[in-house]
């Protein structure tokens, strides 16, 4: 399958079985050898993939590149500016160039760290996305946002950076441990929230037709709205409570179960409101329960609150609420920041019972 985004660049997600020992002809199609690429993955990954004697490797160097890598200790912890620190320096140690580039080999958080890096190395070099997770296959390997995090919060420092290309290679499922799967579910299933509702049921077929079809979701509101500014907002259903519990539990509570939680508050308290044009709380909490995933209500709604509008600096400004209207559609409402407490406490409140 082979699906092209027509954003500020214009590139091709390819999804096939056997793309990761095909890499280097792929690529070589899009970036011109020889050339310099530098494999950034995190350790768990170079082992299963990586390695200079794997076939990933080999791939690229048998197209003609010349190929080093960078690899870092997975976990959100290291998605870091000092890791991105790293990477420039090793490609400035391997006298990279404006015409080399970065190949990001990984889930989502080698995907951001890599992208982050490419998007600001001698003012932006091409990046290739990897991803071996069903959470970067699905979402974040696609659409340019990429970045770290900082002490005030959860990719707090970033940038849009579209990659040249994207190899998705469904056989590296084979070796992602169950956990994972579920966290690259849930942005599936909050895909289907926003614009597809018929990924759920495609979900017990074939999650690799799930995917793909999650993928058109972004990949269309990425070309109406590549910056954010408007449509491509509704892409962050749940997040702004998500990044508020991951950022609350010190990042011990992963990036799915958060999501899941951040559509279900949200839901509970949109309905609540008499926001929605239908009640959807009761469809999302039948999923969280059909896949097993757990609703988190131990964090207070203003501690939620402070975390996600970064404390009080936002204090004043209005922040973004989207909320499942009717199944397969969002919208959004603007909140002031003040409320913004009230709001998750009332989701809360209905969760508890
Ligand atoms: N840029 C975006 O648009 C965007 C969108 C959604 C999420 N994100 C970010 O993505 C990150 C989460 O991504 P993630 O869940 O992929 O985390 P991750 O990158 O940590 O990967 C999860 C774990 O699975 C391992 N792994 C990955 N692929 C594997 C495979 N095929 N076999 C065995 N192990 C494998 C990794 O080594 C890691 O230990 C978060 O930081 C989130 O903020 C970014």
């Amino acid at each position: 399958m082979n699906i092209k985004v027509n954003a500020s660049s214009e590139y091709e997600i390819l999804m096939d079985e056997g793309l990761l020992k095909r890499a280097g002809k792929e690529i070589s199609r899009v970036h011109g050898s020889p050339a310099r690429l530098c494999v950034v993955c995190d350790s768990n990954i170079y082992l299963l993939y990586g390695r200079e004697n794997l076939s990933f490797h080999k791939s690229l160097s048998e197209a003609g590149f010349n190929v080093c890598t960078y690899v870092f200790p997975g976990g959100e912890e290291f998605k870091t500016i000092d890791t991105v620190q790293g990477i420039l320096d090793f490609l400035s140690e391997n006298n990279f160039t404006r015409t080399d580039g970065i190949v990001a080999l990984g889930g989502g958080i080698t995907g951001d760290v890599a992208g982050f890096a490419a998007s600001i190395f001698m003012r932006g070099i091409s990046c290739i996305q990897v991803p071996t997770s069903l959470l970067a296959m699905a979402d974040s390997s696609v659409g340019g946002k990429t970045g770290v995090n900082t002490a005030a919060g959860k990719n707090m420092t970033g940038s849009f950076w579209q990659p040249e290309l994207v190899l998705i290679d469904p056989k590296a499922l084979e070796t992602l441990p169950e956990k994972h799967l579920l966290e690259g579910l849930a942005e599936i299933i909050k895909a289907a929230f926003i614009g597809d509702l018929s990924i759920i049921d495609c979900l017990s077929d074939s999650i690799f037709a799930a995917t793909a079809k999650a993928i058109m979701v972004k990949k269309n509101l990425v070309e109406a709205d590549e910056l954010e500014s408007g449509e491509r907002k509704l892409l962050n259903l749940g997040h702004t409570i998500a990044h508020a519990i991951e950022k609350c539990s010190g990042y011990k509570i992963s990036h799915g179960s958060a999501v899941m939680t951040g559509m279900y508050l949200t839901a509970l308290a949109a309905d609540k409101l008499g926001w929605s044009t239908q009640p959807m709380a009761p469809y999302i909490k039948k999923i969280i329960d059909a896949f097993g995933y757990k609703v988190i209500t131990d964090f207070a709604a203003e501690d939620l609150a402070a975390a996600a509008l970064n404390d009080k600096k936002r204090a004043g400004d209005n922040i973004t609420i989207v909320y499942p209207d009717v199944p397969g559609h969002c919208e959004m409402k603007i909140l002031p920041s003040e409320n913004l407490a009230d709001f998750i406490d009332t989701g809360l409140k209905k969760a508890r019972v």
